[in-house]
């Protein structure tokens, strides 16, 4: 079963936008392997996809803030028939800085960074020596939103965007497919598990995962690198990129710039 499309790894896969990507590869006829803590979930969607979309569905229970346990993932990923890897499990909207602790701020880079890099390099190698596969990394629109309460998840999210966007350039050449999804707001349980009020947002500002995850695949399928399913106009991108080409342009002067001058 599924043996055509290959086998796609959901990270974060036990709800919100992992369990609809589930969801959608397995009804493209892909077979999975799920990785999350929560067993219970896991398994009730393993049952549930298996029996709708006749695909084999594997469960990897993995808390990825924890070395050996991600070791574990990544070796997977790295055995061979991984044809599709969504790095989608992340968290980090902690509360200001002050009020927590130096191991909790790590936490998120150990899950949002660290997770997400050593799977993408284990799943490159693979797509590497196949001349084929799909990257998919979920990051956010905090990507470009500094956030008081939000220090170490909206840097942690730059990263996932540079780094993402990087290994583009790296592999811009090759049939290999790298896509940075950036969502804004969406209705999952992302806000209330970390004990943040449903509403961080305007109500109208939200998305369903289900929302977000047809746009991706829209995005995927037509070939984007960057995919923002709530921006109306691409163009918006467009000038950030704009912008940010202008910016590394200024810096390349050479000259300290005057309002530097005694
Ligand atoms: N919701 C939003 O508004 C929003 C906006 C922008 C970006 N995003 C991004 O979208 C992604 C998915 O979030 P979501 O909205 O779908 O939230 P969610 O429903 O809370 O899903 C988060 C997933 O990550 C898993 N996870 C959390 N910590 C983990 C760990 N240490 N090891 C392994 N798995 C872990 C959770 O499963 P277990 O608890 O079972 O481990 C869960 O499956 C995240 O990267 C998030 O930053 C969300």
């Amino acid at each position: 079963m599924g043996k055509e499309k290959g086998l796609a790894v959901v990270t974060g896969a036990s709800s919100g936008i992992g369990a609809t990507y589930a969801a959608r590869l397995a009804a493209r006829g892909y077979s999975l392997l799920l990785v999350a803590r929560r067993p219970d979930r896991l398994a009730s969607l393993k049952e549930e996809l298996s029996r709708a979309h006749r695909v084999d569905v594997e469960t990897v229970i993995a808390d990825l803030e924890r070395p050996s346990e991600l070791s574990d993932v990544e070796a997977r990923v790295a055995s061979g028939d991984v044809t599709f890897l969504v790095n989608n499990a992340g968290a980090g909207g902690l509360g200001r800085s002050a009020q927590v602790t130096a191991e909790q701020l790590e936490r998120v880079i150990k899950l949002n960074v660290t997770a997400l890099t050593r799977l993408s390099h284990a799943a490159l190698t693979v797509f590497q020596k196949r001349n084929a596969g799909v990257l998919v990394n979920i990051g956010s629109v905090m990507a470009h939103s500094p956030s008081a309460g939000g220090a170490a998840y909206s840097a942690s999210k730059a990263y996932v965007l540079n780094f993402t966007r990087s290994l583009q350039q790296e592999y811009a050449d090759k049939p290999i497919q790298i896509q940075l999804v950036m969502p804004g707001p969406i209705r999952t349980e992302f806000f209330s598990s970390q004990g943040m009020s449903d509403s961080v947002f305007p109500s109208e500002a939200y998305l369903t995962a289900e929302q977000l995850v047809d746009a991706a695949l829209v995005g995927l399928e037509a070939g984007e690198g960057v995919t923002v399913p709530s921006m109306p106009d691409v163009q918006t991108w467009n000038a950030l990129e704009a912008a940010r080409v202008e910016f590394m342009k200024a810096t390349l002067s050479g000259k300290v710039a005057s309002r530097y001058h005694r």
